[in-house]
């Protein structure tokens, strides 16, 4: 069946761009193989050695990747449509001032077509996209990120219903970089940048910035969470969702390697959660990505062993360092010996004497989530998973206790909308600046946040059974600025207590901010935690709280009248609570 929206789509965009060849991608092992080989006699990517077969190392431009959510823009007819946290402009504008950007900028270059599908096959709730690029390294992401080709085309049959992706990698040159949205047309331009969030556009820009605006038009959810299923030692398996901001434990939590006996992590997805309030009243999770695009540095044996088992073959590795043998390398992997010799990131020879951290401090690995031991058969459910707990946490190496449970759904609402994160550690080490970023969203809403978080909350009034809500912190640190909780598969100690909450049981206490356990009430076996270092890690400091709470209402109120009155109420309710204490 010939679509003839697609078609007439992309002779429109090739009559623009000009590339001397057009390709559509059916997804075969055949075609992958083609692209690589040609990348590889194109210098794009250099082949690995033999200990990960059949991998591959591509390095970007340098400057490239750092300022991406800055050049992005929603493109709606209406500017309050777009929100005051979204860069705006209208779409006779990028029309005018964008578009011509394109002509002729595939000159010399070929051009990939690619069909892909989010979300399972067969699912009621999947979307279709087909991205245009004239980058291999991006078709070839594609292909590993997404269910691509005949799969696509198939079930998209003639529908006109799917997002229209178009990107060129340009000339590379940082002062021509654009990436503009358009939810109204299910559009989405790039130009200039190869960097994933700004190149693979069925991440960041198709499975979050406009399905935000498509689900809250249809009454569903797409968020920027973790999913994973929990197995408790007698056999009972919860779901839950984490929304924390970028680099701040997605992809760890969500394949974690508990440390307490008998239990058992399922990976349902790492970064991206679709979810829909099902018939049950409970609400459903999926995972529209059908790949991995993990932080590499930092991973080990210790802190993700199932993300290295996942990457021990068929990588695309984005900025890492590579070993004299061919082999990827990046700060935390493992220790080097006495003046190894590496190529670092950008290519030049590296020591440990450098000075420079070898691979970027944000490369990254992409691969099939398949390749996941912990990826089981949730992971295709056309439903998803039921979620029993939605956590929400950043990085606050001060005032933010390790957990604490909000009283219900519209308190859990406020507690993500107040999510702050530490970007940056001040130079002097007293802590990070901090930042708003509600749900984890703030750089991916594709709709004015007010309404979003309206949203939200209407959501919520369509829950019989709705997840509880919770607030984590992995990051909190003493004085000297050592890191009071240990993390990574200690978190399970604090996931046990979440899944005793929802099930009902579970011992808490009441604190201004909500419900928290005592010390007696983790599962601390086994943990070297001094019981006042734990003290301070679970401390609530009620005058920084009301701080952070004032500080919080220019953020609020930034959104007018689209700040809903119902969460506005629990921000008063939280400073009277800490008032009192
Ligand atoms: P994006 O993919 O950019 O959205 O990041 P992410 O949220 O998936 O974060 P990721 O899991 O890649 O972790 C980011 C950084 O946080 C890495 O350096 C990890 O080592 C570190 N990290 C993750 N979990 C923990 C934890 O429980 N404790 C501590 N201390 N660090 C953690
Ligand atoms: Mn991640
Ligand atoms: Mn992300």
């Amino acid at each position: 069946m010939r679509n003839e929206t697609l078609h007439a789509w992309v002779k429109k965009v090739a009559e623009h761009t000009k590339p001397d060849a057009v390709r559509w991608c059916d997804g075969s092992a055949m075609e992958a193989r083609s692209i690589e080989d040609r990348m590889i006699a194109d210098g794009e990517l250099l082949r690995l050695n033999a200990r990960v077969p059949h991998s591959f190392l591509h390095r970007t431009t340098p400057a490239d990747g750092e300022d991406g959510d800055r050049l992005s823009v929603v493109c709606t007819k209406y500017e309050d449509d777009a929100g005051p946290t979204n860069d705006w402009m209208s779409p006779e504008d990028a029309e005018r001032t964008v578009w011509p950007r394109f002509e002729g900028i595939m000159r010399g270059r070929t051009m990939y077509v690619v069909p892909y599908l989010l979300g399972p096959a067969h699912s009621s709730h999947n979307r279709f996209g087909v991205q245009i690029t004239d980058s291999a390294y991006v078709a070839a992401s594609l292909r590993i990120m997404t269910r691509v080709g005949q799969v696509a085309l198939r079930q998209l049959g003639a529908s006109p219903r799917f997002v229209k992706g178009l990107h060129s990698v340009g000339d590379r040159s940082p002062h021509r970089r654009f990436i503009c949205h358009f939810p109204e047309t299910k559009t989405i331009w790039s130009l200039g940048s190869e960097y994933a969030a700004h190149a693979i556009l069925s991440k960041e820009c198709h499975a979050l910035r406009l399905a935000s605006a498509e689900a809250c038009e249809e009454g569903w959810m797409a968020e920027h969470m973790t999913i994973f299923g929990l197995t408790s030692p007698s056999g009972i398996t919860r779901y839950m969702a984490a929304a924390l901001p970028n680099g701040c434990g997605k992809t760890n939590l969500g394949m974690l390697t508990p440390t307490l006996p008998g239990w058992k992590v399922e990976t349902v997805g790492d970064d991206i959660g679709w979810m829909h309030v099902g018939e049950d009243g409970r609400l459903w999770a999926l995972n529209p990505l059908a790949g991995f695009f993990g932080v590499a540095p930092g991973t080990n044996q210790k802190t993700n062993r199932n993300v290295l088992a996942a990457i021990a073959r068929d990588v695309l590795f984005t900025n890492t360092a590579v070993r004299a043998d061919g082999s990827p390398w990046w700060e935390g992997l493992e220790p080097l010996a006495d003046g190894e010799m590496l190529t670092d990131w950008r290519g030049r020879a590296w020591t440990q004497d450098s000075g420079q951290p070898a691979a970027h401090p944000n490369a990254r690995f992409t691969v099939s989530a398949r390749q996941c031991p912990t990826v089981g058969e949730s992971f295709d459910a056309p439903n998803g998973v039921p979620i029993s707990a939605i956590l929400f946490g950043g990085r606050r190496t001060k005032v933010a206790p390790l957990v604490f449970e909000t009283h219900d759904w519209a308190h859990g609402v406020y507690t993500g909308a107040s999510l702050v994160s530490e970007t940056k550690v001040a130079a002097d080490g007293s802590g990070g600046i901090l930042s708003n970023d509600p749900m984890a969203m703030l750089p991916f809403c594709g709709i004015n946040l007010g309404e979003y978080l309206r949203h939200w909350l209407r959501i919520g009034g369509r829950l019989s059974r709705p997840p509880r809500i919770f607030h984590v912190n992995w990051f909190r640190t003493d004085a000297d600025g050592k890191l009071l909780w240990p993390g990574f598969g200690d978190n399970i100690r604090v996931l046990e207590w979440i899944l005793e909450r929802t099930e009902g049981r579970g011992g808490a206490i009441q604190t201004p901010l909500g419900w928290m356990p005592t010390r007696s009430e983790l599962n601390l076996e086994g943990l070297d935690i001094h019981p006042d270092r734990f003290d301070e890690l679970m401390s609530v400091d009620a005058r920084a709280w009301l701080d952070e709470a004032y500080r919080n209402e220019p953020f609020f109120h930034q959104f007018g009248p689209r700040w809903p009155e119902r969460l506005e109420r629990e921000h008063q309710a939280l400073i009277e609570r800490l008032r009192a204490a």
